[in-house]
């Protein structure tokens, strides 16, 4: 079991789950068709999988070396896989980095396309904030595309509380 550190005891894959299941907090697999989708914390992420993963939704290839280590030094990795059989695939990935103590930003919440619309990023999601809530994490942010602004408003993220704004600072 060492490679599936599951985040919660409870599995039940006899059945194939309504989007609402999906979106459970409390679950650690579920079935989509004769896939079996898990959750895992553990950091051993082949590169080139989770660069294959990105490349799948279009985003731009960052070198390995600098990926490698921003996972190392991540808090929390959640990655999500799927088992068929005896192979198993990366189809969604986030992690998070904090200060241990009041903040955690979360970064390249990604879920592969063949998975999208399933309730799948919900569960991913819902995976990191409940883990940094256990850690007593009470600040949780992240940077959303426009694009996914309602995705993450659905999840209870707010834009702009209070009227904060998130301030970037670039190279020239
Ligand atoms: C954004 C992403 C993670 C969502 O994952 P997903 O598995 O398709 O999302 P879910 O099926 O869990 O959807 C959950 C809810 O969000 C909604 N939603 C999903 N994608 C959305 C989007 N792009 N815009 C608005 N709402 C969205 C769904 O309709 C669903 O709503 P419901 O709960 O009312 O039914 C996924 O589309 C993805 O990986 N996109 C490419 C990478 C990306 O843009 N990442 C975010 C970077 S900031």
């Amino acid at each position: 079991m060492g490679f599936w550190k599951s985040l919660f005891s409870t599995t039940d894959t006899t059945t194939s789950p309504k989007p609402a299941e999906l979106n459970s907090s409390t679950a650690s697999a579920v079935t989509i068709g004769n896939s079996r989708i898990f959750f895992s914390t553990d950091r051993e992420i082949d590169l080139y999988e989770l660069e294959e993963l990105c490349d799948a939704v279009g985003w731009s290839r960052r070198p390995l070396r600098k990926v490698k280590k921003a996972i190392q030094h991540s808090f929390l990795v959640v990655s999500m896989w799927e088992q068929r059989g005896t192979q198993r695939r990366l189809v969604g990935f986030s992690r998070a980095t904090s200060d241990h103590a009041f903040n955690a930003t979360i970064w390249d919440v990604v879920v592969h396309p063949d998975f999208q619309g399933k309730g799948l990023g919900k569960a991913l999601m819902r995976q990191m904030i409940k883990r940094l809530r256990s850690e007593d994490i009470s600040n949780i942010t992240l940077f959303a595309d426009p694009h996914v602004i309602d995705f993450y408003r659905g999840l209870g993220f707010m834009p702009d509380p209070e009227g904060i704004k998130g301030m970037f600072w670039y190279p020239d």
